[in-house]
């Protein structure tokens, strides 16, 4: 005699199974490089112009660029970069927003920026938001004392990434305890989720959106064939998981 499905989990599978997933459409991206020329991001205006279409297939509506500034390796400025931004904004036609801020790199250099009040930061409310990455394979000493500076400040610091970085995968309860401490908030990248950066950060991205943690996702876009291929399955991944992507951002959309 056989079984239905339906008398062991009466209805509720059933129901679940033909529920379509309920929505997420990302509106705003926070993380990409967006801004041509400047760093390792995109190269040119046509190569973000197919980006920004790429973003809006993908149901973005507006995005903060946060291009690199990292002493010895990308050596921008935030005066440097504002203009750039405002030369993006004049050779583009609208319809999509943008915001600037930049990538730091958590070094010594950034104590004097901090107390110079002189970091490209995203307001929000009246909260000045500030990404900030750590060295990939091993921790540098300054960079727990960047985000307590930062807080202390009064910005709101945010970790780049923070599945990329080995030391966290190999000890991220210890790691996490030790960030939530300074007040910063986790970015996650998207194609993270579907091993953009192999196994590890994978493995590390699952846990952090299975406990909640990521405050915002970036797509941390440098090439447009980076959104077919991470960051569609990527956010197809967060949809099924019924999350708002970066919902804290829309207050700004206005
Ligand atoms: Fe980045």
């Amino acid at each position: 005699m056989g079984i239905s499905l339906g008398r062991i989990w009466p209805g509720r599978f059933f129901q679940r199974s033909i529920e379509p997933a309920p929505p997420a459409a990302p509106y705003w991206d926070f993380h990409c490089h967006l801004l041509p020329g400047v760093d390792d991001g995109l190269r040119t205006l046509d190569e973000t112009r197919i980006a920004i279409a790429g973003l809006q297939h993908q149901g973005y509506r507006g995005a903060v660029l946060t291009p690199h500034i990292y002493p010895g390796v990308y050596d921008n400025d935030p005066e440097g970069l504002r203009q750039a931004f405002a030369d993006l904004q004049r050779s583009l036609e609208g319809g999509f927003a943008l915001r600037l801020a930049a990538e730091y790199f958590a070094d010594e250099t950034m104590f004097d920026a901090i107390a110079q009040d002189d970091l490209l930061y995203l307001p929000l409310g009246d909260q000045k938001v500030v990404l900030v990455e750590f060295p990939a394979l091993m921790p540098n000493p300054c960079g727990m004392d960047v985000l307590v500076h930062l807080s202390r400040a009064g910005y709101q610091p945010v970790l780049a990434h923070v599945e990329r970085y080995r030391y966290i995968q190999q000890e991220p309860s210890a790691w996490l305890d030790k960030i939530r401490h300074t007040g910063a908030w986790l970015q996650c990248d998207i194609g993270s989720l579907v091993g953009q950066y192999g196994p590890h950060p994978q493995a590390l991205a699952h846990d952090l959106l299975d406990r909640d943690l990521p405050t915002l996702w970036g797509t941390d876009l440098h090439r447009t064939t980076q959104l077919e291929r991470y960051v569609a399955p990527g956010l197809v991944l967060l949809t099924k998981h019924g999350k708002r992507i970066n919902q804290i951002l829309e207050e700004q959309a206005a």
